[in-house]
């Protein structure tokens, strides 16, 4: 099989995966990551293959909506890529990637490294900042029913995996708990430079949130 022919079936498969996916890890964030990624892709050395296989199945069953199971995503993805009878060199790869990718990863030790992995982490960082990040931020903290803002509230910058998980904090902690630490976590020059761009977005709106708040507009 052509390697445009599994990038297409990986394409349809994880649409029909995600068809009731919840908001924030739809198919739209998939195919933001994938664009992301090829983009980054175009200024290092890599296996553009698993990058893009990498990106497209990396949020393929995520542990927050798997009681917790964080081996469903991996699991899933390995048995699809061996259907499609691809080298266990490349699979291997690929599940490395999903199993490394999260910003889960920030605290738990990495045990794995490669450019590929690099670049998928990067692209879907991006997609946590910028304009889509502020609306995946408040997409998310509907759906948990949390506050937009609560000026009594500050936020928590010392809190474990699950605290965080448990935290009810109005949606804007979020950004100073997570998204405004991103830009600096960033592993490739392009990744630097998008992400530098979307966090001044990121705290130009939050300037205008508080003007806004507090009428000063
Ligand atoms: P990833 O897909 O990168 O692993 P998460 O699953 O942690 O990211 O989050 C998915 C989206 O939901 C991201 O855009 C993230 O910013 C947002 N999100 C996660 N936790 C919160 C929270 N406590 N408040 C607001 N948004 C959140
Ligand atoms: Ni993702």
């Amino acid at each position: 099989m052509s390697n445009l022919d599994l990038i297409n079936k990986t394409i349809l498969f994880v649409k029909e995966q995600l068809a009731n996916a919840e908001g924030g890890h739809d198919w739209f964030h998939i195919q933001r990551v994938y664009k992301n990624a090829l983009l980054i892709a175009r200024g290092e050395n890599c296996d553009e293959t698993v990058v893009k296989l990498g990106a497209l199945l990396h949020d393929i069953a995520d542990s927050k909506f798997h009681a917790g199971d964080e081996t469903v995503g991996p699991k899933v993805a390995r048995k699809f890529l061996e259907s499609e009878g691809v080298s266990e060199t490349i699979i291997s790869h690929v599940i490395q990637i999903i199993d490394n990718i999260s910003f889960k990863g920030g605290k738990t030790e990495k045990t794995f490294s490669s450019i590929e992995l690099d670049i998928v982490q990067d692209a879907d960082r991006l997609d946590a900042i910028g304009a889509i990040g502020i609306a995946r931020a408040f997409n998310y903290g509907g759906f948990k029913n949390r506050a937009m803002y609560d000026p009594q509230i500050a936020p928590n910058l010392h809190m474990s995996k699950e605290e965080y998980k448990k935290s009810q904090a109005p949606t804007i902690n979020h950004f100073y708990e997570k998204l405004l630490l991103l830009k600096d976590k960033m592993n490739t020059q392009t990744g630097k430079e998008i992400a530098e761009q979307r966090h001044q977005y990121m705290q130009g709106f939050l300037a205008q949130f508080y003007a806004e708040w507090d009428g000063e507009l």
